[in-house]
């Protein structure tokens, strides 16, 4: 960015003026009432802003949440997950974005994270910035009656109010976290958001929040659309999170958010690749699946980040990371040897070369380097090197993280 305003990192205390720019910037009208239930998250520690102002005002803002991301075997390692990224229409394409990015990934490496993960509301926005798909989603619109090919008993499922999930659903989704990499931790502040609050606001015409769980194994978010179609009842499930840690209690969630009275369709955005829903149904069709919003992730010390994880097989790979924008381009050795993992620049010739996001998208196993190969995302400079790291960074479960930060 050439000469004029310049990011500047911010203590959140007048968070609501910050929470102000956030939605404006999003072409959002909400009141500051309204604001109020996202106040606490932003005033946390872990909460990192930055803006760009122009004659005291906010033009534009960034934040990340110091988080972790759970890995394949169970570890963690911290990364920081990029939010509330928006430039005012009056400033927009004159580098404050890239300003801001530049200065808040620095400020990553320097609290230790290892990469920045972030959802994105335009697909072509982050890429130029060494973003690449960690995890892919799916979504679901399943049609009211969707048989089950062998259901469960649903009267495992049970209501619960708020309180009592703010107390025990973190502990379900830590065990989640275990099961799955790619899952991102949540803080209280979140928690307590999404289970506390709830104005009229964020319902976009549907119901409260209606909360269900297989006490200690599972839960399900939704809301109800009430609607009709020609006199007879066409309402709307709304499923905003289900997470289940066994087969039986995710069969009874799913039975029971596709099967409630007055309504003929179940959304649920923002599932995993492999999810179990198209299985249970007796007709995969009736999950209408398509491809949904990624989990987007930027390594910012490519080392740490493939060192941190585990793998699935013992084996070596020398590979090449080009990085336009940061400084993790270079040659790097991998060498697992059954629990021991070693990875360290070398000056050895690479079997592979990819840039940054592509080491990105094969870091979790969510994206398979053979299909990289094949779209000449990665080069192979060694026969069957693309495979081979398919087979290293296999995971059990596609990674996923299951909500919108
Ligand atoms: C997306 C947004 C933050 C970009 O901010 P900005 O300050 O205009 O971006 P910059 O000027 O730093 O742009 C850097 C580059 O990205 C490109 N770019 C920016 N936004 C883009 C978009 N939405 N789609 C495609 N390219 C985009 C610019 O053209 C520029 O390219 P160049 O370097 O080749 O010239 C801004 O347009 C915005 O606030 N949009 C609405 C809110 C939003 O979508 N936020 C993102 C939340 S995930």
């Amino acid at each position: 960015m050439s000469a004029g305003p310049r990011p500047v990192r911010i203590d959140v205390e007048d968070a609501l003026e910050y929470a102000r720019a956030v939605v404006t910037h999003f072409h959002e009208d909400e009141t500051d009432e309204q604001l109020q239930p996202w106040l606490p998250e932003l005033r946390a520690d872990d909460y990192r802003a930055w803006v760009v102002r122009d004659r005291g005002d906010i033009v534009a803002n960034y934040g990340a949440y110091g988080m972790d991301v759970s890995l394949p075997g169970a570890g963690t390692v911290p990364v920081a997950g990029v939010t509330a990224v928006g430039v005012s229409q009056f400033h927009r394409r004159r580098g404050l974005l890239t300003a801001m990015m530049t200065a808040a990934l620095d400020e990553a490496v320097e609290a230790g994270e290892a990469a920045a993960l972030l959802f994105a509301s335009e697909s072509a926005i982050y890429g130029r910035y060494g973003f690449g798909v960690v995890a892919p989603s799916v979504s679901h619109r399943i049609s009211r009656p969707a048989p089950f090919r062998d259901p469960v008993d649903v009267r495992l499922v049970e209501p619960i109010a708020p309180g009592a999930a703010l107390e025990t659903w973190p502990g379900v989704y830590e065990d989640l976290r275990r099961q799955r990499a790619g899952a991102v931790s949540r803080n209280h502040a979140i928690w307590r958001r999404m289970l506390l609050e709830d104005p009229p606001a964020w319902r976009d015409g549907a119901s409260a929040r209606r909360l269900a769980q297989v006490p200690g194994r599972g839960y399900a978010m939704y809301r109800i659309k009430e609607g009709s179609d020609r006199g007879l009842p066409a309402g709307e499930v709304r499923v905003s999170e289900l997470v289940a840690t066994d087969p039986v209690a995710e069969a009874a969630l799913w039975q029971h958010v596709c099967d409630i009275d007055l309504t003929t369709s179940i959304r649920a955005g923002l599932r995993p690749p492999d999810d179990v829903l198209p299985e249970l149904l007796g007709d995969r069709l009736r999950a209408g699946s398509r491809v949904g919003p990624p989990l987007y992730a930027r390594l910012l010390d490519v080392a740490t980040a493939f060192r941190a994880r585990s793998y699935a097989a013992s084996g070596t790979l020398t590979f090449e990371v080009v990085d336009g924008t940061r400084d993790q381009s270079g040659t790097y050795r991998l060498e697992v040897e059954a629990d021991a993992v070693e990875v360290h620049p070398t000056a050895a010739e690479p079997e592979v070369t990819m840039p940054v996001d592509v080491a990105a998208s094969v870091w979790l196993g969510g994206v398979r380097a053979t299909q990289l190969l094949a779209a000449r995302r990665l080069t192979e400079h060694a026969p069957g090197a693309a495979a081979r790291i398919d087979r290293l960074v296999a995971v059990d479960r596609a990674p996923w993280t299951p909500f919108e930060f």
